[in-house]
């Protein structure tokens, strides 16, 4: 395992564009790191600094996977670099999601806009094992093209691995794309609206912007599952990931080295999770 504390080499392997802001990067580490769904990695550009990201696919050896979002400072610098630069990796850092939760049991992901990119790694992991029951996904973005990794999605659902619902906020550009598979306009959550749960047998993980949670979280315990069974993953409130600036300390905890996946019923513990 990587050192907690000092990076340790990396090189950017690969990158692909997603969208305009968005881009899948594959970094190799010189060390293999085993990191679980839902787990972070600290990547820092020498001279600029560093972030906190998810793999969004199974960690395999040295290899890990990352969709990133141009933010700010470092990950606009990351944009600037040349395949075959060296960058810094340290962790897997936090809680991840816990698998043994999904098993024998319905599991309704809940994506929104980039929080596909852990959720996606945990798709991997689900259909990897098949320990689960029926599997569905629910994601919304701002706009069509916002939804990312949407063909790959698309062929899960084809090949009746996935029940996937999509919508967009916005319609615009919707009627101009031949979409093979139907999009609705309107909030990610709308989309519960469409299914008939188990709930006693339903395990749901929501990853999304803060808005998201407020709606969709307490929305999934008023259907009837279980507040122990709603996970969400709390990195927005996150800034240096490893424990250090404090920034993401919430009721008391650490949501860095706690989290950053909870339940919905320890997040109501939490006074201003959610903000
Ligand atoms: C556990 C964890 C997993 C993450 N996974 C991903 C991922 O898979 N893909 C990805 O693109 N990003 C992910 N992020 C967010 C990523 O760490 C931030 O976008 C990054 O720190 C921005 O750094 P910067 O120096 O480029 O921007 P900065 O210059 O620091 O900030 C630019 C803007 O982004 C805001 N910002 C800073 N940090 C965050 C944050 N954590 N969340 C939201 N807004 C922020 C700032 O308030 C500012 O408005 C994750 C964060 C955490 C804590
Ligand atoms: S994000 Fe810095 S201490 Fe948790």
């Amino acid at each position: 395992m990587l050192d907690q504390l000092q990076p340790h080499s990396a090189v950017l392997q690969a990158v692909a564009p997603l969208t305009a802001d968005d881009r899948l990067f594959l970094f190799l580490s010189a060390e293999p790191i085993s990191a679980t769904p839902g787990q972070f990695v600290e990547i820092s550009i020498p001279g600029v600094g560093g972030f906190p990201v998810s793999p969004c696919d199974l960690v395999k050896g040295k290899q890990i996977y990352s969709c990133i979002r141009k933010a700010g400072r470092v990950t606009s610098a990351l944009f600037e670099l040349e395949v075959g630069a060296s960058i810094g990796l340290r962790g897997p850092f936090g809680n991840g999601f816990d698998l043994s939760q999904c098993v024998n049991r319905d599991v309704l992901l809940l994506a929104g806009g980039l929080g596909i990119a852990p959720l996606r790694a945990l798709l991997a992991a689900l259909l990897k094992t098949e320990q689960h029951r029926q599997l569905i996904l629910l994601f919304g973005a701002k706009t069509f093209s916002a939804l990312l990794f949407r063909d790959e999605l698309v062929k899960l659902a084809k090949a009746h691995k996935l029940k996937l619902l999509l919508s967009v906020d916005d319609d615009e550009g919707l009627s101009h794309v031949t979409t093979d598979h139907p999009c609705r306009v309107g909030l990610v959550t709308s989309l519960l609206d469409e299914l008939t749960l188990q709930c006693k047998m339903t395990t749901a993980v929501v990853s999304g912007p803060p808005a998201l949670y407020r709606g969709a979280l307490e929305q999934l315990a008023t259907l009837g599952l279980p507040p122990e069974r709603i996970f969400a993953t709390l990195e927005r409130r996150m800034r240096c990931g490893i424990g250090e600036c404090c920034h993401c300390v919430t009721g008391g905890v650490y949501l860095c080295q706690e989290g950053p996946v909870f339940s919905l019923e320890k997040i109501r513990t939490l006074e201003g999770a959610l903000e």
